[in-house]
């Protein structure tokens, strides 16, 4: 899979188990009804606070938001809200998730369907709102390593 290029997004949720998670295993669906998919592993936290809150936001991170793609995929970041004292972030009005500043594109999602996905879930999210950002060059994670590519 390292020689399949993808976008870089945090996935966010809000509530008991507020947590972000930085995510490349994200993808559309289906335009009608609007529905995206994301898959996580059973063993991150952020499984259960997805589960818990029933709904999730995503941040698709930009070329220059490399710093938040590490930081939100090491377990050492702390627990709870306060993890999101290192980003800048506003709650989303749909969700009340983290939605992450500066990103090129926020989407707001309800948990539609969970799917076992053997290790992972696939947790499939109906798009309550979508949001563009100003930034033109996207961050992409190609053959293990973070690249920035141009639109
Ligand atoms: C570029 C990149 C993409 C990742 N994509 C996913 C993913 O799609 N699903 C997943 O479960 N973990 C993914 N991870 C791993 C998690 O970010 C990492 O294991 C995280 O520490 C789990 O966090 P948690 O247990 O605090 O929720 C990815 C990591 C990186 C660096």
């Amino acid at each position: 899979m390292s020689r399949f290029a993808t976008g870089v997004t945090v996935l966010t949720a809000a509530g008991e188990r507020c947590h972000g998670m930085t995510a490349n295993a994200f993808t559309s669906v289906s335009l009608e009804p609007p529905l995206v998919l994301c898959c996580v592993a059973r063993t991150a936290r952020m499984h259960a606070a997805i589960v818990t809150a029933g709904r999730f936001a995503v941040s698709v991170l930009g070329a220059d938001q490399e710093g938040i793609a590490r930081y939100f995929s090491d377990k050492r970041r702390p627990a709870g809200l306060a993890q999101f004292d290192a980003v800048e972030w506003e709650p989303g009005a749909h969700t009340g998730a983290p939605l992450l500043t500066g990103s090129l594109a926020w989407l707001e999602c309800e948990l539609a369907e969970s799917h076992d996905g053997g290790d992972h879930s696939v947790f499939l999210g109906r798009v309550l709102s979508l949001r563009r950002g100003d930034g033109d060059k996207a961050l992409v994670f190609f053959g293990g390593g973070f690249h920035q590519v141009a639109g």
